[in-house]
């Protein structure tokens, strides 16, 4: 499963969004993308989920609407779907730009049914997840919000990436000092966390973990290699971050290979007497 910047390593992500310090919060994430860390992210009071790109929020509202299958398109059929404005196309349009093209790059390059099978595969996954079920994605620039009291987790565009598109097709330009300061004015009333390669020095790092990216690049755009993200919070809300966060244990995985009796309720009910095991007590008293 592909889509531009997706977070492909999101373990560490995920273990402090669902940290039981954030448990019951209104959760809001305005970067949504395909959704890698929103459709893991649980005990939330609420969630607002939105994107700037909508074509990506059309897929969803297609997913949504419960298709029996999915398209199967052609090359040919791939770029006539990429310029078509017919509304008639709109579903096959979102499908082709998203799970049909090389890495998730809308539009970026065809590829055939085999490489796009583990989007569709990852479409019925999601059609399953409750917070899809129960959320609707909304398309909207993360400036449109106002929050108050919310943990909001951002991964917007990176710096000096190969980026997205724009809703008419061109190069998106991301403002990356307009985004900073917005987050320097939500960090005063709500939990803030953003996925970044580096930010601005009055943010600090609380977890770095490594993934593969497909930006950067020539060619069709992109390219992968494997790089070092943080997850970034304003220093001003670090000591009391510090003292909120709830240590989880991990627990010691056992091995498979390690020897142990196993007991399973195959053996308990094989064990058990039958109706007619009284026999061979009658059988042991005569023998006596
Ligand atoms: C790094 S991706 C998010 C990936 C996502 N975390 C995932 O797991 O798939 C960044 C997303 O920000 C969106 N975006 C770009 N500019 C935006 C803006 N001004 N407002 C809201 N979303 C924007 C892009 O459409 C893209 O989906």
């Amino acid at each position: 499963m592909a889509y531009l910047g997706s977070k492909a390593n999101s373990k560490g992500i995920i273990e402090i969004l669902n940290n039981p310090m954030f448990n019951d919060y209104d959760y809001l994430e305005p970067f949504f993308g395909y959704g890698r860390i929103g459709f893991r992210v649980t005990n939330k009071n609420s969630y607002t989920l939105s994107d700037y790109n909508t074509n990506l929020v059309k897929l969803y509202a297609y997913l949504q609407s419960n298709p029996t299958s999915y398209p199967v398109i052609s090359k040919d059929e791939y770029y006539r779907l990429k310029t078509s404005t017919d509304p008639d196309d709109t579903n096959n349009r979102v499908v082709a730009a998203f799970a049909y093209s090389w890495f998730g790059k809308e539009f970026g390059s065809y590829v055939p049914i085999s490489r796009a099978q583990s989007n569709l595969n990852y479409y019925d996954k999601i059609r399953t997840n409750s917070v899809f079920i129960d959320n609707t994605i909304r398309q909207c620039d993360y400036g449109e919000y106002n929050p108050v009291g919310k943990l909001i987790y951002c991964d917007p565009p990176y710096e000096s990436t190969c980026g997205y598109r724009n809703n008419s097709g061109g190069k998106n330009h991301f403002d990356h000092d307009k985004f900073w300061s917005t987050i320097r004015e939500w960090s005063k009333s709500n939990w803030v966390l953003v996925s970044e390669y580096h930010a601005p020095s009055d943010f600090v790092s609380v977890n770095e973990y490594t993934k593969k990216t497909t930006l950067n690049g020539a060619g069709t755009g992109c390219r992968v290699k494997i790089t070092t993200e943080k997850m970034f919070i304003h220093e001003s809300r670090l000591e009391e971050y510090k003292k909120k966060l709830v240590i989880v244990p991990v627990l010691a995985k056992v091995s498979r290979k390690r020897p142990c009796k196993t007991v399973t309720l195959a053996t308990v009910v094989k064990e058990k007497d039958t109706p007619w095991s009284w026999y061979k007590y009658v059988l042991y008293f005569f023998l006596l």
